[in-house]
């Protein structure tokens, strides 16, 4: 084994040159054990889509120095996040808008991939300490990634061999999008917010919930970043027509209140379910004609996913009031109808395990993952300025800001 490891090199991913073998990799790892169903991703031709819209991003690629086969990559980025609040001097009130946030530098790593002929060779483990090398250079204090629980390599090779530890364990909520349009209730007033409103609203209101990207402004203005809706009860005084901008609407706030924004994931990469038997397939395209057919039956069709399809994801969702929940779920019924207008076969979001506004969010069990593990490390220390000390002992709060970059 020792001798397989020194023949193996890392270097960066060259596109031209790295492009059909990278392919090729990804192929041979997604597909799923025989009969059961597997879930293939397509980057459409762009392997590094997934981290290129982070401030800084790295993808290495591993391959056998004698053939110059590739055996396996790995991507990472680089951005500051808030990994904790402090209360402005001489305050004690627990009003979000009192605390200030504490940023850090974190990396965030995804897309490892080992082709299943040179498993258990110590190349995952080569590919990890060398992205990490990378994420020391540019000053990073913590590194973490998301796998699925179940998923023992991965969970064994961060947490035994690489010094990670279990840390957060959100939840992807996934929600189909029907042939039919959903109602939004006619007690609500949707307000499309412009990307400086809602930088303003979110920094005033989110900044100190963990993982909010100080880039908050570069998310929003991205071409990807489809808008930031405003939920309120319909009455108040807040319509489209009179909206006074972010900061007045939060110094006189109605009782409750919710935001959400929309990512276009459809043009950064396409998923596809595969191993379904026909039968399977057929009742599934049965449904959906059905619905197309008889739209204000509102059948619970199931969507194209047998295919490459293309979803949203929901982000920055947050609010405010006793009422916040329901105009979550307005927001979602408003969201789902844009997917549908993009041609989406479903609308995923990831919020905090223990979010109080997940109960407004429309979702399928059998689509969605309860517990998404977030594993982290700190790489370096006393770089936050020292009010947060060790936040990987941290507890978690009730809420969690995921990037759309990274989803
Ligand atoms: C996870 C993955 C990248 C590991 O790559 P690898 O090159 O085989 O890993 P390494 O040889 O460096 O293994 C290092 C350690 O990881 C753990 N590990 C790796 N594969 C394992 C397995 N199948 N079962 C249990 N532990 C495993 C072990 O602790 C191993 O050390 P050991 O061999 O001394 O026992 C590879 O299995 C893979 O590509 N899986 C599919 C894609 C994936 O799940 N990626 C991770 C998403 S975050």
């Amino acid at each position: 084994m020792g001798d397989e490891e020194c023949v193996i090199v890392v270097r960066e991913f060259d596109h031209r040159k790295d492009l059909a073998s990278v392919e090729e990799v990804e192929k041979r790892c997604e597909v799923g054990p025989g009969g059961k169903l597997s879930l293939f991703t397509d980057l459409l031709g762009d392997p590094i889509c997934r981290v290129r819209h982070s401030p800084a991003f790295l993808m290495l690629v591993a391959e056998l120095s004698s053939t110059k086969e590739t055996v396996g990559m790995i991507r990472g980025c680089i951005k500051t996040v808030t990994c904790g609040k402090k209360l402005y001097r001489n305050t004690k009130t627990s009003d979000p808008s009192e605390a200030l946030p504490i940023y850090t530098k974190v990396a965030y790593i995804l897309g490892l991939r080992v082709s299943p002929s040179h498993r258990r060779m110590g190349i995952g483990l080569k590919l990890v300490r060398r992205m990490e090398d990378w994420f020391v250079q540019n000053g990073v204090e913590y590194s973490y990634l998301a796998t699925e629980n179940d998923n023992q390599a991965s969970v064994n090779l961060f947490t035994d061999k690489c010094g990670y530890s279990k840390f957060r364990t959100p939840s992807v909520l996934v929600n189909p999008v029907f042939a039919h349009r959903l109602p939004v209730s006619n007690r609500v007033t949707l307000i499309k917010l412009s990307p400086s409103d809602a930088e303003s609203l979110y920094r005033r209101r989110f900044s100190t919930t963990e993982f909010f990207p100080r880039d908050i402004d570069s998310v929003l203005s991205n071409r990807l970043s489809l808008g930031t809706f405003l939920a309120v009860p319909r009455g108040c005084c807040y319509t489209q027509g009179s909206w006074p901008g972010s900061d007045k609407f939060l110094s006189e706030p109605p009782e409750s209140w919710a935001v959400l924004s929309v990512w276009n994931c459809k043009d950064v990469f396409r998923l596809e379910v595969r191993g379904a038997s026909r039968m399977r397939k057929t009742l599934a395209k049965t449904t959906r004609i059905v619905d197309k057919l008889l739209p204000f039956l509102r059948l619970p069709s199931i969507p194209e996913v047998f295919r490459p399809f293309g979803l949203h994801f929901l982000y920055g969702l947050g609010g405010e009031g006793p009422s916040a929940a329901k105009l979550v779920n307005a927001l979602c019924a408003h969201a789902h109808n844009l997917a549908k207008e993009g041609g989406c076969s479903v609308v995923a979001t990831e919020v905090a395990n223990r979010e109080p506004l997940k109960v407004g969010v429309p979702h399928w069990k059998m689509l969605s993952c309860n517990e998404d593990l977030w594993c982290i490390k700190r790489l370096g220390e006393d770089y936050s300025d020292g009010y947060v000390g060790d936040w990987t002992k941290s507890p978690p709060g009730f809420s969690i800001f995921v990037d759309p970059r990274e989803f």
